[in-house]
């Protein structure tokens, strides 16, 4: 047990389905870092004459590297409360490492269904090496989550995708978070859309807080605010059934992790989106793979593919003039970006990316050449 950070389900236990029988089963995940984009909002004031505060939600300094941390901890304190032993998922990658080891952690056995030769090669190297029984399928995500649902349903084996409801529970405790870190709520929440349990989670809970008493928003957050925030929900283009209003056969995308063709929670998705009155949009790989170097090289945390589709999201909502109101007025709208999963979660995509902005040279061992070549 640590004093400074006891992990997501300690600290916002009041907010949780958890009971003094449930045995909790944390790494400390959350407490994650919140960092102002200064050089990206310096960009933008530039290119676009609008002013942005813009907030980085940096999950990827969850224990397992993706913001899955949050949801698993409780699902799988859920599954040993309830003597489950072994535990299935379906996964693009984050799911399936952070069961792993939450799995590992709880001394469970840990099935694993991933869509063959499609998921990055850190994530699964983290399922492997936690010790997870993985089964590449030769079909896509879809595929893999249908199977592990039936499976599920059909044998002793607890599903821990976002299907399971202690899942989204956990992960609404980002929201929270995010009130908690900034001391107010933000206007504009931009994050990348896949199997939508996540948008669906963090919209929860910023209604749950809303709705909280006076006193404890005070007490426990020393914040007041009532005013819910408008969710921008990113896909990515050749994989966006949640904007075509249809499940797709063949979802495509340099992101893997939001690589899916029928997303878990839809509705959840839908409901976000119209109740702030946001939007679920798409962004192309092309704005992704822009925004995805962007990110990295001027705020210097390193995030996944999937995790860009956010700052994708912003950018091509500038583009668009979706702020120009922001033009004119004094106000400067508070816009918080989630960053979903750790850039090293896939490095042969950011190798590949940044051969178009950087070139390694080969070079002789000598001083001279690279005075020579950093033309000081
Ligand atoms: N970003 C990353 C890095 C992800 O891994 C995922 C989903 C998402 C965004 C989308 O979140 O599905 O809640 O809408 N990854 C799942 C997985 C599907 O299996 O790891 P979502």
């Amino acid at each position: 047990m640590t004093r400074i950070w006891p992990g997501v389900i300690e600290h916002f236990k009041e907010f949780l389905p958890i009971s003094y029988k449930t045995p909790i089963i944390t790494l400390y995940e959350g407490n994650t870092p919140i960092v102002k984009a200064e050089n990206l909002e310096y960009k933008i004031e530039k290119e676009y004459g609008i002013k942005l505060n813009i907030y980085l939600k940096y999950e990827g300094a969850n224990p397992t590297g993706s913001f899955k941390d949050r949801g698993m901890t409780v699902a799988i304190s859920k599954a040993k409360e309830e003597n489950s032993k072994i535990i299935i998922c379906a996964s693009t990658g984050n799911t399936s490492a952070s069961a792993a080891a939450y799995a590992a952690k709880a001394n469970m056995r840990c099935v694993v269904l991933i869509p063959y030769g499609a998921i990055a090669l850190g994530k699964l190297s983290q399922a492997v090496m936690h010790g997870a029984e993985v089964f590449a399928i030769k079909g896509n995500f879809d595929d893999a989550l249908k199977l592990a649902k039936e499976i599920s349903q059909k044998y002793p084996i607890k599903l821990v995708n976002s299907l399971n409801p202690y899942r989204i529970e956990g992960q609404k405790t980002a929201s929270f978070e995010i009130i908690e870190q900034l001391g107010f709520i933000p206007d504009y929440q931009f994050m990348p859309v896949g199997n939508a349990g996540n948008i669906t989670a963090y919209w929860r809970g910023y209604k749950e807080f809303v709705n909280l008493p006076k006193e404890t928003k005070i007490k426990k957050f020393k914040v007041e605010d009532n005013k819910l925030p408008k969710m921008m929900g990113f896909q990515a283009k050749g994989a966006a059934p949640i904007v075509l209003g249809k499940p797709i056969k063949n979802p495509k995308t340099i992101a893997t992790a939001i690589r899916i063709g029928n997303p878990a929670s839809w509705k959840g998705a839908l409901q976000a989106k119209d109740e702030s009155k946001g939007v679920i949009d798409t962004v192309s790989d092309r704005e992704i793979l822009q925004a995805y170097y962007t990110l990295s090289s001027l705020e210097g945390l390193f995030i996944e593919p999937a995790s860009a589709a956010s700052i994708a999201g912003i950018i091509k909502y500038l583009k668009i003039g979706y702020f120009k109101k922001f033009k004119s007025s004094k106000y400067i709208p508070k816009i918080v970006a989630i960053l979903t999963g750790h850039g090293l979660k896939d490095p042969d995509c950011a190798i590949d990316t940044s051969k178009k902005y950087v070139k390694i040279k080969k070079i002789p061992p000598e001083i001279k050449t690279i005075i020579k070549e950093l033309k000081l």
